[in-house]
């Protein structure tokens, strides 16, 4: 099989080709990121106005790149949820259309399975049953993962996503957004131990996060103190080692609870070098593996929707010819991918 995957639930324009055989053919990634930060934050009637423009042109763009024609298509891949409604619609249609007039099947794929399974473009590929950290700019969860398409929640965020925290706080300390990547650069110049900020929720059991705290606590350090830059980036520092203590802290119970030995992270904090090397270490303790996609494929991406499409397609689930948008939609809910 071939399958045209089509990302739009939020900022990005994901488009991308995985073949069953030869993987992944071409992909393309527009970031709308500029269009939102003179607003401090994604507005969602300008994302879908801005997917409207970008996702036909892409298409076209990757099936040129990779000389494959409509014919070569055998099946077409799209972000039914979780994300911004008027977002997902336009990606839904455009996917459902196109696999109608090609007379192919078509589906609506999970986010987070996306990202889920987006290490599994790279050629040193995770095999199940492994733990999952899938840490987005919308979720926080972590999950057990016994086959593809069976997902136990282990943990989750009572409030903030981890991206969220991270952008929330980038905001206070002036930084555009998306403020997560700008943080942890502004962090590299950051002296450590200067301030000292709480791991939510890691003194006791459980494996559910909290971030809101965390949050308001930096926006106490911040107030007080002067806005030097070096402080900015002491306070950056700060809130990186506290965010990535707590996830490490948090893996590995996950990983102790369960007796399994491979984590996965995937998702948009996923890219944070910091937190690679913190988790690379806790695994190494427990002589665990850990996988992460490529960075470019830690953020949106159509890649990771064509490819967990294809899982699913290539046992022949598909969608009737109703256009899927679910914004909210919890991972639990999905069907098992039963092999044909
Ligand atoms: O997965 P993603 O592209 O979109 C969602 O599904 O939400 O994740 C985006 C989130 C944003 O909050 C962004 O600030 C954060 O991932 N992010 C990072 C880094 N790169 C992206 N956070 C911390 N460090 C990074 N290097
Ligand atoms: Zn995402």
């Amino acid at each position: 099989m071939r399958i045209l995957g089509i990302e739009t639930s939020c900022d990005e324009t994901g488009v991308a080709l995985v073949d069953e055989r030869d993987g992944l053919l071409a992909h393309s990634v527009y970031s709308q990121a500029s269009l939102h930060a003179d607003y401090g934050g994604v507005v969602p009637e300008l994302a879908s106005r801005d997917h409207i423009r970008k996702t036909l042109p892409l298409i076209h763009q990757i099936m040129s790149d990779s000389a494959t024609g409509p014919q070569d298509i055998t099946g077409v891949a799209y972000t039914a949820g979780p994300g911004l409604m008027g977002a997902l619609l336009v990606g839904a249609s455009i996917a459902r259309s196109l696999a109608w007039a090609w007379r192919i099947p078509a589906l609506g794929v999970h986010h987070m399975e996306g990202h889920l399974v987006a290490p599994m473009l790279e050629d040193h590929a995770p095999e199940p049953p492994f733990v999952a950290l899938l840490i987005s700019g919308g979720h926080t969860l972590l999950v057990k993962v016994p086959a593809y398409g069976r997902y136990e929640l282990l943990g989750e965020s009572l409030d903030d996503a981890v991206g969220e925290a991270f952008d929330k706080t980038a905001k206070l300390l002036g930084l555009e957004y998306p403020g997560g990547p700008l943080l942890a650069e502004l962090a590299t110049k950051g002296q450590p131990d200067r301030f000292q900020f709480p791991r939510p929720m890691t003194n006791r059991p459980g494996l559910d996060f909290s971030f809101s705290g965390l949050k308001t606590f930096v926006a106490n350090t911040v107030s007080k103190q002067a806005k030097d830059p070096q402080t900015r980036a002491d306070i950056a520092l700060a809130f990186e080692q506290a965010v990535i203590d707590t996830l490490t802290i948090k893996c590995r119970r996950a990983l102790d609870h369960t007796g399994l030995n491979t984590l996965v992270v995937a998702g948009g904090v996923s890219a944070n070098q910091q937190l690679r090397i913190a988790l690379r270490k806790m695994a190494d303790d427990l002589n665990a593996e850990v996988f992460y996609p490529r960075p470019i494929f830690c953020t949106d991406n159509g890649a990771m929707i064509a490819y967990a499409g294809l899982l699913r397609l290539m046992t022949g689930q598909a969608d009737d010819l109703s256009i899927q948008a679910k914004p909210r939609w919890s991972l639990m809910d999905l069907p098992q991918i039963s092999p044909k």
